[in-house]
């Protein structure tokens, strides 16, 4: 086969395998059937010595995997949060792909650099973000915080005369972080990736709405002045979508000169409908912001987004020189912007999923996965020996199943909760993971994907309501 058309056996094999992967999910189960054992037989073939044939790879890739995959495309996914992809991201995604550009820099990819100078502005504008922040597109919302609180760690350092990109963190002045105990973990890993170290984090009490308590954060902001802060607020934490009061603590934190950086990994996009905007009431004033596009966007992975207000600290964050490399100072260079070097043009897809969607698409999404969250947890919750301990306020909520046998204990209903979830897995009907929140084992209730309809919540509510009923059933006929 000639180099010219050596692509068009595998990538017409591609297409055709995933046309049959995207219209048989209707049919296919949602959650990995296949065992690792049976999966780690199929896919450790021999490394060859000689070459395969492409379209041999691409077909028996298809074989090896099946039953390998979760249903994440299907709308009937409600596992962490994780959203689906679009036609016009996914499509973009394989040209993004097949144009290989290197996204560093406007240099090696000028229509990427623009591209991705478009998709900010539109972010910042969907999201309600002021338009001079600086923004840079990254792997997800974990290195999203990287970015925003490498800009937040020069910036409140340089105020304080430290120049820490040059003299490192070796007897700087110590930052404290102030967040709330509901922070996600990847809060964390950014805190020990730049250095600061994890004794550094201060985990503050929430109230009974998942917020963070302003008293508590007034006294500890109080009590680590005049130590540079940061303080991480959420817009949406992992469990139940809660979201910090902005308006009150934003100007509370910045009365002790706090850089604020706020977790909006898939919360900030309630921004982009007028029914949920007021959850956000005051992130404007926040210092930085990190979010997703492969969570509510329904971009493909990996795709996340930072936002700094302070362009200057941000950039003198990322920024790099090499005496190999070329500007236009007219032009973006993406890689003063983000962590990574070298790296996929993934702008390309953030492109697509806005343009298919427009600002109303955008907010019908985010407002069609709100209702169908509070749905499921509803006609789940109202199923015998279910309880709902969060109501979705957004697209999260929680729901516990009750072991119906006499005197059980709060052990014994986690234990029962965990199971339940693991027959609704085995049904391959619906995804679902579980967390503990409040010391409860519970079913988390995540809706994310621009492929659920009306259709998916009845057909999950009434796979899990037929689960529920033969496990009672079998129980009393014990
Ligand atoms: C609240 C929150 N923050 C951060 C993250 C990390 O996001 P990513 O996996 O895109 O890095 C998640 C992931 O689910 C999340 O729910």
């Amino acid at each position: 086969m000639s180099a010219d058309n050596s692509y068009h056996e595998p990538l017409e094999s591609a297409l055709k395998h995933a046309l049959t992967y995207l219209d048989q999910l209707e049919n296919t189960s949602v959650s990995a059937q296949a065992s690792l054992d049976e999966l780690r037989t199929r896919l450790s073939r021999p490394l060859v010595e000689e070459g395969t044939n492409a379209q041999q790879i691409i077909d028996e890739l298809v074989s090896d995997t099946s039953g390998g995959l979760l249903g994440t495309m299907s709308g009937r996914f409600f596992g962490w949060v994780v959203g689906g992809s679009l036609p016009a991201a996914l499509a973009a995604d394989w040209l993004t792909s097949t144009w290989d550009q290197n996204a560093a820099l406007y240099a090696c990819s000028p229509a990427e650099a623009v591209i991705e100078e478009i998709c900010g502005a539109w972010l910042k504008d969907l999201l309600g973000l002021p338009s001079e922040a600086s923004f840079g597109l990254v792997t997800g919302c974990q290195m999203a915080h990287v970015t925003c609180l490498s800009a937040a760690r020069n910036a409140i350092l340089s105020d304080l005369g430290w120049d820490v990109e040059r003299q490192g963190l070796n007897g700087s002045p110590p930052i404290k972080v102030l967040t709330s105990d509901q922070h996600h973990a990847s809060v964390n890993r950014a805190i020990r990736i730049l250095g600061l170290g994890t004794d550094c984090l201060i985990s503050l009490p929430t109230n009974e709405n998942g917020q963070l308590s302003p008293l508590a954060l007034e006294e500890a902001l109080k009590k680590y002045s005049p130590d540079p802060l940061i303080v991480v607020l959420h817009a949406g934490d992992l469990n139940i979508g809660a979201y910090d009061s902005f308006k009150e603590l934003i100007p509370m934190a910045h009365s002790h000169n706090a850089w604020v950086h706020v977790d909006g990994a898939f919360g900030l996009w309630a921004a982009a409908s007028a029914k949920y905007r007021h959850f956000l009431e005051g992130v404007e004033m926040a210092n930085s912001w990190a979010t997703d596009g492969h969570k509510w966007l329904n971009v493909p992975y990996d795709c996340g987004y930072a936002f700094v207000r302070n362009s200057k600290a941000h950039y003198n964050a990322m920024a790099l020189k090499a005496s190999y490399l070329v500007h236009d100072n007219n032009a973006r260079d993406q890689f003063n912007w983000n962590p990574e070097w070298s790296r996929r043009g993934r702008g390309v897809a953030t492109y697509a999923a806005i343009r298919e969607l427009g600002r109303r698409g955008v907010s019908s999404l985010v407002e069609r996965c709100c209702q169908y969250a509070h749905d499921l947890v509803t006609q789940i919750g109202a199923l015998p020996g279910v309880s709902i301990l969060w109501e979705p306020q957004i697209n999260q909520g929680l729901l516990r199943f009750h072991d119906p046998k006499s005197m059980a204990s709060e052990a014994d209903h986690d234990d029962y909760t965990d199971e339940v979830i693991s027959d609704i897995l085995q049904s391959g009907e619906a995804f679902f993971g579980g967390t503990t929140w409040r010391n409860k084992r519970c079913m988390r209730v995540s809706v994310c994907s621009w492929r659920t309809t009306d259709d998916d919540i009845a057909r999950v509510v009434s796979a899990v309501g037929e689960i529920i009923s033969s496990k009672r059933k079998a129980f009393s006929e014990k």
